[in-house]
């Protein structure tokens, strides 16, 4: 049976009250060792959700939705691969939202995954098309088309697992790509079905947990 990654962005939402109650519905009902689902949470609730899947026990790993592309130093407001390590085992890199947002280029995104690699961070390496530049040493790719994210308008399975299938033949250290932009728990198996198709990134839905859950249940 193939992984199946399924990951949680909750973007700039939840504050610590939030987090903590989510985290206390989540539960761990699909404990299974093919589905890797992975939280990422503002940088200030890393801790707080850190120390809840610890003390819990919870079947979810914590990933970073950015990462600084310095390393330490005197970088006022970034937060560096090595403050990240102590909390985090992946990292999203080069979000679109990130990239039209806030102006980050390819390769800004480029020195992140340096960053990540140095301080042994995962990077979860989101492009847009099979056309975005991947630095050579990702593993996992993350395809996220502008037009589905948050739009309620994802892309088709057959053209997600196309592209898909593209990104791996253009870069063979590439193992798994994931599809994101506007899954549901009613889309997610029409994608995660899909052969060359290894996971799912979620946006609005991860919000709430229980949505969530029936996100993991149904991939
Ligand atoms: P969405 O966001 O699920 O709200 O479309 C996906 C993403 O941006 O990661």
């Amino acid at each position: 049976m193939k992984n199946i990654y399924i990951i949680a962005n909750w973007k700039a939402n939840k504050n610590t009250q939030d987090a903590t109650s989510w985290l206390e519905q989540i539960g761990s009902s699909w404990q299974s060792e093919s589905k890797v689902v992975i939280l990422c949470p503002a940088f200030p609730l890393l801790h707080v959700v850190r120390d809840f899947i610890e003390e819990e026990n919870l079947p979810l790993q914590i990933g970073s939705q950015d990462i600084s592309k310095f390393d330490s130093g005197p970088f006022t407001g970034e937060v560096s691969g090595q403050v990240l390590k102590d909390y985090v085992t992946y990292s999203i890199i080069g979000h679109s939202e990130r990239r039209e947002k806030l102006g980050e280029s390819d390769e800004d995104a480029a020195q992140k995954v340096t960053q990540a690699n140095k301080n042994g961070l995962k990077p979860v390496f989101c492009v847009q098309n099979a056309m975005t530049p991947i630095p050579y040493s990702i593993e996992l790719v993350a395809y996220e088309p502008v037009f589905a994210i948050g739009t309620n308008s994802p892309d088709t399975p057959e053209n997600a697992e196309s592209i898909a299938r593209q990104i791996k033949e253009k870069n063979p250290n590439v193992k798994y790509v994931i599809y994101g932009g506007s899954v549901t728990p009613e889309n997610v198996h029409s994608f995660t079905s899909k052969d060359q198709i290894d996971g799912v990134l979620v946006g609005t839905k991860s919000l709430d947990p229980v949505t969530f859950s029936e996100i993991i249940t149904n991939s």
